[in-house]
């Protein structure tokens, strides 16, 4: 059949100078170490207890894959076509008006989600150290290990350097070399760790409690709170809405199939955030915080997870090398998020500006860590900076508000912003094309494809956002 014949074109070779993954399977990692990060084992456990648990999980799986998958496709689609940062990249799909403003917005937030992100990220390493150092006794009080950690000005702020030079460091390195490289030793080896200590978890004492408020849904608790944290968790996760995915998309070569590629990713990053619930619930049960009260804000997995160490057989050494492991393993996944950040930022001043990468990496790493001192310091340190507004009855420190501007709502704009883009103005004739191109039987998923990116997914992302401007309250 005509539409059926191979359609794969060579890559073209300023394509190969700029730069391309080894191989499909270096895109997967590299894309999957993008999504899975704090988001899928911070961010994921956090949302869930704190939307209905199962309810919030079965509406999450619904927006990943009816939402998520769909968008991601239309990045990598994007990006693969005009092999650029997002702001180039609109502008050479779309030249000529004013649409680059998507990309530009999307490297804004990039960056201002890089600069509290890795403030996060910083923590998990102070929480290496701590670990090591055996903290976490049977007598010691997580809870209060962490607010004297996030109120100690010097010890976050050596963290959050100490975390940005080693994304400089990787970035420099170019993207085969470091990302991909990196990200095919570190993957695994989280998933290992991640099944030990759900092990661990689950038979504690008291488990049954978050088990069962994380598995059996209760629908009476849904309602549009949970829908709108449900798709903006899966944006974040998913690192959709501000073109990282363009970016990452733009590496990739004509061979590659991109719907595979894509749900591989998208799959990965769902899996691993499922798995850590099973983690992280049990052990919220266990500490006695009640699933669904309010009891989120950034510090949740950092105040609570260190209660499990200490009840791991072959104290002190288990809790020591389990604990040191854990934070180790959950570092280097911030590590490959943040370095996927870094990279548009970085990107888009090398393709648009034509700086030579170093200088590029180089300067956005020390601007953002400017950027990213408030949010530090806004964990306890500086009073004023950790109380910048109340929602809900709810303290908002800087980094929590941070995370609700750039983590939530501008990405859920972004998103839809792509959808239309691509669904509409640079139209799907154009995408499916490039589609095909390493995947010659994708006509028939192309229709399924063009009604979910034209149709489904601006509508209810529309209604998200309308019903947010009703009620900005729903951001939690
Ligand atoms: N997805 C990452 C996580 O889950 C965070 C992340 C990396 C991200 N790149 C992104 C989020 C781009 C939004 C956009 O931790």
């Amino acid at each position: 059949m005509a539409d059926e014949k191979p359609l794969v074109v060579e890559d073209k070779p300023e394509a190969r100078k700029r730069g391309i993954w080894g191989s499909k399977a270096g895109f997967v990692l590299a894309a999957a170490g993008s999504a899975i990060g704090l988001g899928n084992i911070w961010r994921f456990p956090t949302e869930a207890a704190n939307n209905g648990g199962a309810a919030f999980l079965v509406i999450y799986v619904a927006c990943v894959v009816f939402i998520g998958l769909p968008v991601m496709l239309a990045e990598l689609t994007m990006g693969r076509h005009t092999r650029r940062n997002p702001v180039g990249a609109f502008k050479k799909a779309l030249p000529k008006s004013y649409w680059w403003l998507v990309g530009a917005l999307g490297v804004t937030v990039g960056f201002a989600i890089l600069s509290y992100y890795s403030v996060v990220a910083g923590w998990t390493l102070g929480y290496v150290v701590k670990s090591a150092t055996h903290t976490f006794t049977p007598d010691a009080d997580p809870g209060q290990v962490f607010d004297g950690f996030v109120g100690s000005w010097w010890q976050t702020l050596i963290c959050l350097a100490v975390f940005m030079g080693l994304c400089i460091a990787v970035v420099i390195g170019g993207v085969q070399a470091g990302i991909e490289r990196w990200s095919k030793i570190l993957m695994p080896t989280l998933l290992v760790m991640l099944v030990l200590l759900i092990i661990r978890s689950v038979t504690l004492p008291g488990s049954s409690v978050g088990l069962s408020f994380y598995l059996e849904p209760d629908f009476s608790k849904l309602n549009m709170k949970v829908l709108v944290a449900a798709l903006g968790q899966a944006f974040f996760s998913m690192s959709l809405g501000m073109g990282a995915m363009i970016t990452y998309g733009s590496y990739l070569s004509k061979r590659d199939n991109l719907v595979t590629s894509a749900t591989w990713v998208g799959m990965a990053d769902m899996s691993i955030a499922f798995l850590a619930g099973l983690m992280v619930l049990p052990a919220l049960a266990m500490a006695g915080i009640t699933p669904g009260l309010e009891e989120g804000g950034a510090g949740l997995i950092f105040a609570v997870l260190p209660t499990i160490f200490s009840e791991l057989p072959w104290q002190p050494m288990g809790g020591i090398v389990f604990g040191t492991a854990f934070f180790l393993m959950l570092m280097l996944a911030a590590l490959t998020s943040a370095i996927s950040l870094l990279e548009v930022v970085t990107a888009w001043l090398v393709d648009e500006r034509k700086w030579p990468r170093k200088k590029a990496v180089a300067v956005v790493g020390g601007v953002t860590f400017l950027l990213a001192v408030p949010s530090a310091l806004g964990c306890g340190a500086v009073g004023w900076l950790s109380h910048v507004c109340t929602l809900q009855d709810q303290q908002l420190g800087f980094l929590d508000l941070m995370d609700k501007i750039f983590g939530k709502l501008a990405l859920t704009f972004g998103s839809l912003l792509i959808c239309l883009v691509v669904g509409w103005f640079w139209g799907m004739g154009k995408a499916r094309d490039e589609v095909l191109s390493g995947n010659p039987r994708f006509n028939k998923l192309a229709r399924a494809w063009s009604f979910l990116l034209r149709y489904l997914c601006p509508v209810a992302i529309a209604i998200i956002l309308v019903f947010l401007i009703i009620d900005p309250s729903a951001i939690r």
